[in-house]
């Protein structure tokens, strides 16, 4: 018997009214009556010779990806990793490989019922593979929207196209519905957000909170599988990291749930490991993304967990990284969490700088875009009103 699964209650409206998608039907269950295709084809998890795209469908069905270079090249991406063609009854996934590097390229994803009564063509989408030796490249953040629709429709619509839209966190208000997993990752404010900016998703608190986060991962591509990666895009190293709960593992609220300790240790031995490779080790620029920042204007030594105290800055994350990110010689941490935005200069202690931004609501919302050429590295936060609210810029380290 089939579970309820992703769009669980979406007979009652739920999914359409947390994020806009169509009405569904009364009937329960009644899943025939949904249009086969849920959501926006999500380019997600840019490679520089790929991509994966991911989307929700109402039930069982096939899916294969077609694309086309602007070199002229051309094929269809339709094979998982045990040959099949990629399928499921909630979310398909189809990994585009063999790419080349800095190459836009349009897609489209192909849906077939498996009962044979529906064929669905998308629309092409472009985006662009990564080029880790481009000589500029350019890219957007947003954090902390909360499933605040409003908000992501703004951000939306006053964010420019980039080599990838980085979303710094906290998507949602934690995952107490299973329902909300979709139309909140796959189409939040009913927006087809990655349209020429690929997705790449950095875990925030909430993202990790409620009964039903652990199943984030089938939803959200990232580039290796796992919730921290690093890349080049142009002459900027990324890395992007998961600062895990705001609370030690075994606080209450939790209910036994999460393993952060064990990965942030994880991820400060592969942070040595990632920096020490060439690319990383001698990248132009050097940036980090994490939801939590790793600094805060003002640390107390003490949170007080017990007495429902949280991190505004994750010191968990710091002891466990501090001395990695200080070798490489990291330039700025770039977070979310505290909803209202700040920029702290590196110090001789913190050589890394801390760059935050704003808050769920249009009025607190922010959103970066990032330049790079072979002479600066500019952050620019602008929020909904159009106002710059901070500004940085970082010389090249090589
Ligand atoms: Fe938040
Ligand atoms: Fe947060």
């Amino acid at each position: 018997m089939k579970r309820r699964g992703f769009l669980g209650k979406v007979a009652g409206g739920a999914v359409a009214g947390t994020a806009g998608i169509s009405a569904a039907p009364e009937a329960a269950g009644a899943t025939e009556s949904l249009p086969l295709v849920m959501t926006p084809a999500v380019i997600m998890a840019p490679r520089p010779d790929g991509a994966e795209v991911v989307w929700a469908v109402s039930r069982l069905a096939r899916g294969r990806v077609e694309w086309k270079g602007e070199d002229g090249s051309s094929g269809t991406a339709g094979a998982d990793r045990f040959g099949f063609v990629p399928q499921g009854d909630e979310i398909l996934r189809v990994k585009l490989s063999g790419l080349k590097p800095g190459v836009r390229y349009t897609l489209r994803a192909v849906t077939d019922s498996t009962d044979g009564k529906e064929h669905i063509e998308g629309p092409w989408k472009k985006f662009r593979t990564l080029d880790p030796v481009a000589k500029e490249t350019r890219f957007v953040i947003w954090n902390d929207t909360h499933q605040n629709n409003e908000t992501i429709r703004q951000l939306h619509a006053a964010t420019p196209p980039g080599d990838f839209l980085l979303w710094n966190g906290d998507t949602c208000n934690d995952w107490h519905q299973e329902e909300w997993l979709v139309p909140t990752l796959l189409h939040p404010g009913g927006q087809d957000v990655s349209e020429d900016r690929p997705l790449l998703l950095v875990w925030g608190n909430h993202d990790v909170r409620g009964q039903w986060a652990f199943r984030v991962p089938e939803v959200v591509a990232t580039p290796e599988g796992r919730p921290f990666y690093a890349f080049r895009s142009g002459p900027v190293a990324v890395v992007c990291l998961h600062t895990g709960e705001d609370k030690p593992d075994a606080h209450p609220s939790f209910g036994g749930r999460v393993a952060f300790e064990k990965l942030r240790k994880e991820q400060g031995e592969w942070l040595k490991e990632i920096t020490a490779r060439p690319e990383f080790r001698d990248a132009p620029y050097r940036v980090v993304f994490c939801h939590i920042p790793l600094r805060w204007t003002t640390e107390v030594p003490d949170a007080g967990y017990e007495k429902g105290g949280y991190d505004a800055f994750s010191r968990f994350s710091r002891e466990a990284w501090h001395e990695a990110l200080v070798a490489w010689k990291a330039q700025v941490i770039v977070s979310g969490h505290t909803h209202s935005p700040a920029w702290i200069p590196g110090t001789a202690d913190f050589p890394y700088a801390q760059l935050v931004g704003g808050g769920p609501q249009p009025e607190r919302a922010t959103w970066i875009e990032a330049k790079a050429d072979a002479s600066v590295l500019s952050f620019l936060m602008k929020n909904l009103k159009g106002e710059v609210v901070q500004q940085a810029e970082f010389k090249p380290l090589a």
